[in-house]
């Protein structure tokens, strides 16, 4: 089943290379005609020709074609022409097969990069978080080539060893049945070692994959996480551990490389062994008159002419070990069904309920039975402790992730039966983490808004309190932000991201921890400046800061997964609950501080 769905895979990335790999395996079918009937003409030339023997009735047509055995003796010219035309047909038909076969594998390569790229991007994120992001680019990379250079290399040429064997075995047989079935019982022997190299390798080379996924994704976290790593002074620690991750990968090739060489060195051995034993009863075969020198050297040649595609194929059954593996890994991620985002129905109105909502990532429940609802057009409060669930809240109503049990209704619609391009579209989700683009930082606020005009991108930085640190940039609004916006100050990263979810005016809003590194005064000024703006809006505001919620029109606390306490800011802080003790903590003033102000 697995299997069959890969080669569906393979087919569909195939498809737009399907004429040039056509024509390369034309073209390669014609060289390998021209290089097998060579030692028929050669055994000709040495046997009717310049010898004596009289011409077998195999090669009579062909005689009598170029004039008679009588014209050919007297003109030699005959054969040095043919032969060079053989071999400018063979040289023709070389360089386009390997023009073509060039330009189908690129087409193949890309058809396979934009295909998994386009996938990797709307995988669920339940599903995309389970590889890190490494290995994903490893599969996106090296796999590809793997799998691309097996099959423009080595497949496309099965066809020509397949000719090239059957050619030689039968003209083999036709030249000597005895001295045939020898060389073929040394085939066997030759293949089945091959066979058995090649489940080692397979091992091998999978392993070797497997572990070029792990060294890049311990570079790549690394390099992404530099400031950390140089802020705690773990470059030692880290170098350490990549330089044991390196040298255990190079171990493993080591490794690798000792099997291969042994696998070429016995094959080459054999090959050997087998042309020895050849050429002995061979000339045993001579001296007995049961086969002809020019006869003996054809066969010789066409012993030659299989060692090479016998070692081809033996190369091509363990490279489809390692093609295999890589198809496979491929295949792990293209399989995995891609979230279909639908149509952009238009904006969405009404209130968003959870209705007994639980949910967990896999072991124990992360929300338990969250049930709440928010008016249209109010705004709900969300506060609660590190880890109490509240960004999985937001998570969910995106449908980021699916409630494990439970439903959420925006408009009394279940979001499940929302197109995600829809609910997506109505949903200005302001995440924990604002990600920065290493683009300018226009571009960065417009990035989500297809056709903003510049003067939209202004008022959504002005209602984000960015504009002014915006302006005092080098470059203003086209100052390009460093990767993953090193430039930019924490509480600056998250103001850029709140206005590029402004731009986007969308109906319902969700701020998660947004402004949390953004000091109270400019947080209460951007609270007015979206009251005054999106007033309509039906928000969210997740916060652990009870000023950055106390405005709100209910409030829930969250605990452990469960709503402790829900309410008004006055109502929560006369319960004396969780709330009013948060409260009392972030908005009393320290003792000396009071003190100080009395006197
Ligand atoms: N992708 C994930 N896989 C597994 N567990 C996760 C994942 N994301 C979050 N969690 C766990 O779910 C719980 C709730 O996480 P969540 O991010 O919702 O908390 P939070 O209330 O937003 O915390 P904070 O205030 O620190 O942002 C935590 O215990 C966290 O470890
Ligand atoms: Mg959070």
């Amino acid at each position: 089943m697995k299997k069959t769905k890969s080669r569906g895979y393979l087919g569909s990335f195939v498809k737009s290379s399907i004429p040039d790999f056509g024509v390369s395996i034309f073209a390669n079918a014609v060289c390998t005609l021209c290089t097998t009937v060579l030692p028929l003409i050669i055994s000709f030339a040495i046997d009717s020709v310049v010898g004596n023997e009289p011409v077998s009735s195999g090669y009579e047509g062909f005689a009598n074609a170029l004039g008679g055995i009588a014209f050919i003796k007297s003109n030699l010219w005959i054969m040095a022409v043919l032969i060079a035309v053989i071999a400018v047909v063979n040289a023709a038909f070389t360089f386009v097969n390997n023009y073509f076969n060039r330009s189908g594998n690129e087409k193949m390569v890309i058809c396979m990069r934009e295909k998994l790229f386009s996938h990797v991007q709307r995988l669920p994120l339940s599903r995309g978080a389970m590889n890190s992001t490494g290995d994903i680019i490893q599969r996106c990379t090296s796999d590809i080539t793997i799998l691309s250079n097996f099959i423009s290399n080595q497949l496309i040429n099965l066809l020509r060893i397949i000719i090239t064997i059957a050619v030689s075995m039968v003209f083999m047989f036709l030249l000597n049945p005895v001295l045939a079935g020898v060389s073929c019982a040394l085939i066997v022997v030759i293949v089945a070692v091959s066979a058995i190299f090649r489940a080692v390798m397979e091992k091998r080379f999978k392993m070797c994959d497997e572990q070029e996924g792990v060294l890049s994704a311990c570079a790549q976290e690394n390099l992404t996480g530099v400031r950390v790593v140089r802020a705690f002074g773990r470059e030692r620690y880290e170098r350490d551990k990549f330089e044991k991750q390196n040298e255990y990968y190079t171990g493993l090739w080591k490794k690798t490389g000792v099997v291969t060489a042994m696998y070429w060195s016995s094959t080459e051995f054999l090959n050997t062994v087998q042309f020895l034993v050849l050429m002995i009863t061979g000339t045993v075969l001579c001296i007995n008159g049961t086969l002809s020198a020019g006869g003996f050297v054809a066969f010789l040649s066409y012993n030659a002419l299989l060692i090479t595609p016998l070692r081809e194929l033996g190369r091509i059954i363990s490279n489809m070990s390692r093609a295999g593996v890589a198809l496979g890994r491929i295949n792990e991620v293209i399989s995995v069904p891609a979230e279909e985002l639908g149509e952009y129905e238009g904006r969405l109105s009404g209130d968003i309920e959870f209705k007994n909502v639980s949910f967990s990532f896999g072991e124990g429940d992360v929300l338990k039975d969250v049930s709440f609802k928010v008016k249209e057009g109010s705004v709900l409060g969300v506060i609660g402790g590190t880890g109490s669930g509240k960004s999985t809240l937001a998570a969910l109503l995106s449908r980021l992730y699916e409630p494990t049990a439970g439903d959420i209704y925006i408009g009394g619609r279940n979001v499940k039966d929302i197109p995600l391009a829809t609910l997506r579209g109505n949903i200005g989700l302001v995440m924990q983490d604002g990600y920065v683009y290493s683009r300018t930082v226009g571009e960065n606020i417009a990035i989500a808004s297809e056709g903003a005009e510049s003067g939209d991108v202004i008022g959504a930085a002005k209602t984000a309190c960015v504009h002014g640190a915006i302006e005092g940039f080098a470059n203003g609004y086209d100052t390009v932000v460093g990767e993953r916006g090193v430039t930019l100050s924490g509480g600056q990263r998250q103001r850029l991201a709140l206005a590029r979810t402004l731009l986007r005016g969308t109906p319902y809003f969700v701020f998660d921890d947004s402004l949390s590194a953004v000091d109270n005064e400019t947080d209460a000024s951007i609270r007015e400046n979206l009251k005054e703006k999106f007033g309509g809006a039906t928000v969210i505001i997740i916060s652990h800061r009870v000023t950055t919620v106390m405005d709100a029109d209910e409030i829930i606390v969250l605990e452990d997964g469960k709503i402790a306490e829900r309410g008004n800011s006055a109502r929560l802080v006369a319960n004396g609950g969780i709330y009013a003790r948060i409260y009392e903590m972030q908005t009393a003033l320290p003792e000396e501080l009071r003190e100080a102000e009395r006197e």
